[in-house]
């Protein structure tokens, strides 16, 4: 069986959270608890995704690195790729197309968070699908600021616009992308947009124009954050507190994911503990083992 591969894409600008990442990585950057990376991170280890590509920008790679090391903590295997300059999304296949040599794969915006109860049966479904693409659309208060999903009569997808000034639809596609093998060969095809970049939505379009692009509605009750401004920043800072608070339970935390998936042994995890043994994360995950 092919395997699907992960991508992290934590390149980027990060232009509107100046002056915060005017020296480091916004993926770096801490939501509540963790590095904001931890989240997306955690999302492809739910969908069973060990192997993953890192794309950073070629200043902020080594500090990934030592925040991330080889992903072996955590039962993973980290690849390390490098984006010279941040020219869209769609660029990532292509410079993942080695890594990913033909397989599927789930890429993930290193600045996405998503929560809520029953998306690992939501990864699951995506995963299974290995022929064509699955992506997922989220209601939103302001869709003008994504790609936003056109909808026909009968409510199926018809286009998928970038940043439009009049919206089709409340319906934003959010920063996780399942694609089968073909996606480097396709990201070849694409060219630069009026704002010079390989953009998503044009690889989007070549599955959708051959009818094999499935858009999983995300339902009430579910969280999808993105991180991009200040306001966002701390929104979904607070958000991971509050469920941390009153759950007593973790989102985003790899070692309890990698611990229940059998991917480290119970004493791999306790060595994390003890790294942790000054914070409530320690406890939290020696708990975990008892
Ligand atoms: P954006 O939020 O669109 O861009 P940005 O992070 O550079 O921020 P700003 O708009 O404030 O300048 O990017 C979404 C995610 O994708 C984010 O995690 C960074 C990443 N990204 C790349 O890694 N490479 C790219 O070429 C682009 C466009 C984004």
């Amino acid at each position: 069986m092919t395997q699907r591969k992960g991508i992290i894409l934590a390149g980027g600008s990060g232009t509107r959270l100046y002056p915060i990442t005017m020296g480091q990585s916004k993926q770096l950057l801490p939501l509540y608890d963790k590095p904001m990376i931890y989240y997306p991170i955690t999302v492809l280890m739910l969908a069973g995704i060990r192997e993953i590509a890192i794309i950073t920008t070629p200043e902020d790679q080594a500090q990934f690195q030592r925040l991330l090391g080889d992903g072996g903590q955590w039962g993973l295997r980290f690849e390390w790729i490098v984006q010279p300059s941040p020219d869209g999304l769609a660029q990532a296949y292509l410079l993942a197309e080695d890594f990913l040599a033909g397989n599927p794969s789930a890429m993930i915006l290193g600045d996405n968070v998503f929560f809520g109860h029953g998306l690992p049966q939501l990864l699951e479904s995506a995963n299974a699908r290995t022929d064509g693409g699955t992506v997922f659309g989220y209601r939103v208060s302001d869709p003008e600021r994504y790609g936003v999903i056109d909808l026909d009569d009968q409510g199926r997808v018809s286009g998928i616009i970038e940043k439009p000034a009049q919206p089709p639809s409340y319906y934003a596609v959010t920063g996780l992308y399942f694609l089968d093998g073909s996606a480097s060969q396709r990201a070849a095809q694409v060219t630069r947009s009026e704002r010079g970049e390989l953009e998503i939505t044009a690889l989007l379009e070549s599955y959708l124009a051959e009818g094999i692009l499935t858009v999983e509605k995300i339902g009430r009750g579910f969280a999808w954050l993105d991180t991009g401004t200040h306001a966002d920043l701390l929104d979904a800072g607070n958000f991971v507190r509050i469920l941390e608070n009153r759950q007593a339970m973790q989102t985003g935390c790899p070692e309890e994911i990698a611990y229940e998936n059998r991917w480290i042994s119970a004493e791999e995890l306790q060595a994390r503990a003890k790294l942790f043994s000054q914070n409530r994360h320690g406890a939290y995950l020696s708990e975990l083992i008892n």
